[in-house]
């Protein structure tokens, strides 16, 4: 799992707010799978709708720009965004995402490996609307100020609280990764991390990082499936 501080900025989620304010939403029932609708409760902005359509592409085109998320996720397509809302004891109960979605006004599928949520709501202002999520270490409380995100693996159970008071938006998103195994993709991010920070403080010369760089990439070209 991890949190990404600050994927935007206050005026950004400002700006995200704003838009919200202005589109239609729709019974979220009806975009979940099996299982998964019966538990559902929220409203979620009309994916068909222009302005949406754009926001979306703002904050794929943003996601696809965090080094710390591409570094994480080394993703291969992300679906595009959804924004949901909760309000009024919405929730959505216990579920697993579906692990194959068709990409809109597509044939092309992916995979999801990796479950994303943006908060655009701070946490002050809703009771209840944990995302809760399951781990080998029990369950997991996520409630982050707005504008962080988390990611975690599409593969754990998981569901969000009823939303008791206030409102809660939020956008989701899946993304699939060069690198289907959990465990060599976090290694990669560990490596790829330990490399930048050696850059940073200039505490490797030249030749090594560029040996560094070599492992990294040769791991990575070894082990991606495109
Ligand atoms: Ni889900």
């Amino acid at each position: 799992m991890l949190i990404i501080d600050s994927l935007l900025e206050a005026d950004e989620v400002q700006s995200y707010r704003q838009i919200l304010a202005t589109l239609p939403w729709q019974d979220g029932s009806k975009t979940a799978m099996g299982m998964a609708a019966a538990v559902k409760r929220n409203a979620q902005a009309d994916t068909n709708d222009a302005t949406l359509r754009q926001l979306a592409n703002r904050l794929l085109a943003r996601l696809g720009e965090t080094k710390e998320l591409v570094s994480a996720a080394l993703p291969l397509h992300i679906f595009p965004p959804c924004f949901n809302r909760y309000q009024d004891q919405d929730e959505y109960g216990w579920h697993v995402d579906a692990a194959i979605m068709r990409l809109p006004n597509s044939h092309q599928v992916m995979r999801s490996d990796l479950s994303m949520t943006v908060f655009l709501s701070e946490p002050e202002e809703y009771d209840g609307g944990e995302l809760l999520i399951t781990t080998e270490f029990g369950e997991l409380p996520v409630k982050l100020p707005a504008g962080h995100a988390v990611l975690y693996p599409s593969s754990s159970v998981h569901k969000v609280c009823a939303v008791t008071k206030g409102t809660r938006f939020a956008a989701i998103t899946w993304l699939q990764s060069m690198i289907a195994d959990h465990s060599l993709r976090q290694t990669l991010q560990q490596l790829d991390q330990t490399i930048q920070s050696l850059m940073v403080n200039q505490r490797a010369n030249r030749q090594e990082l560029d040996q560094l760089h070599n492992v990294y990439h040769n791991l990575v070209r070894q082990f991606s499936q495109l």
